[in-house]
C-alpha cells in the first residue's frame, strides 16, 4: 500500500468509515474520514451560534472560517481529529450535526478549504480516505475507487443502533429522514456532488458483514495492485 490511495465514496451510513478502519489495519496505512472534517466545521458553527447564517448571510459565515483549525493528530497509534486543539470526535455523529452537515458541505469555499487539507495529508504509508468526492475530486487518480451503497432500511437500522448505544434520544424515522435528506442534498449540490465515477467499483453491502467486505476488497486490491 506504500504511497497508494484507496478512495471510498458512497451513500450516507453505508459503513464507509468502519470498513476503512479495518482495511487500514489490514494494509498498514492511514485512514482519513473526510466526513468528520465537514462535521467538525458544522459542530463549530452550531456551538458558536453561526449555523443560522447558512441561509441568511453566507459572507458573514465564511468570515469565521479562518477561526477554525482542523488537524489530525496521532493518539495511541490512531489519527484523531482536533478542532482548535480539542479532540471532538465523540460529538461529531450526533443527529444535530447530521441534520446540518450537508448544508455546510454544499458551500464551495468550505469544500475548497477541506479538499486542500485532504490533499496535504502525508500519504507516504498509503492512505484510505472515505467521503463523497474522494474519487471524483480529491484524488481523481486514486489507485482504487470504491463506491458503497446499501438499502435504506439496513443503513438506517445500523445508524439507529449505533446512536441508541451512545444514549441518543431518537427514533428510526428521524434517522431515515436524515439519511434520505443527506443523500438527496449530497447528490444534487452544484459543487462536487456525490457521483459514481466510471472507474469506481460499486459494492452493495446490504447483505455483507464487515469481514465479508474486507475479504472482497483484499481480493480486489490483490488483482488491481499486484497483477
Ligand atoms: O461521511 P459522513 O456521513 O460522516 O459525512 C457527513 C456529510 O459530510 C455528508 O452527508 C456530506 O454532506 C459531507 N461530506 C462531503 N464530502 C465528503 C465527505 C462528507 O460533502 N468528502
Amino acid at each position: 500500500m506504500v504511497g497508494r490511495i484507496i478512495a471510498i465514496d458512497g451513500h450516507a451510513s453505508t459503513g464507509k468509515s468502519s470498513l476503512a478502519k479495518y482495511l487500514s489495519k489490514e494494509f498498514n496505512c492511514i485512514h482519513i474520514n473526510s466526513g468528520s472534517m465537514y462535521r467538525a466545521i458544522t459542530l463549530y458553527m452550531i456551538n458558536n451560534n453561526l449555523i443560522k447564517y447558512v441561509d441568511k448571510d453566507i459572507d458573514y459565515l465564511l468570515s469565521k472560517l479562518s477561526d477554525i483549525r482542523i488537524e489530525f493528530k496521532e493518539v495511541d497509534d490512531k489519527l484523531k481529529l482536533f478542532l482548535n486543539e480539542k479532540n471532538i470526535e465523540k460529538d461529531l455523529n450526533s443527529l444535530s450535526v447530521s441534520n446540518e452537515v450537508s448544508n455546510i458541505a454544499a458551500i464551495p469555499e468550505i469544500r475548497t478549504k477541506l479538499v486542500k487539507l485532504q490533499r496535504e495529508i502525508d500519504r507516504s504509508k498509503g492512505v484510505i480516505m472515505d467521503g463523497r468526492d474522494i474519487g471524483s475530486v480529491v484524488f481523481p487518480n486514486a489507485d482504487l475507487k470504491l463506491f458503497l451503497t446499501a438499502s435504506i432500511k439496513v443503513r438506517a437500522k445500523r445508524r439507529y443502533d449505533e446512536l441508541i448505544k451512545k444514549g441518543a434520544n431518537i427514533t428510526l424515522i428521524d434517522v431515515i429522514n436524515n439519511i434520505e435528506d443527506r443523500d438527496h442534498k449530497d447528490s444534487n449540490r452544484k459543487t462536487s456532488p456525490l457521483v459514481i465515477d466510471d472507474d469506481a467499483i460499486v459494492i452493495d453491502n446490504t447483505n455483507k458483514t464487515i469481514p465479508d467486505q474486507v475479504e472482497l476488497i483484499k481480493e480486489i486490491v490483490k488483482s488491481t495492485f499486484y497483477n
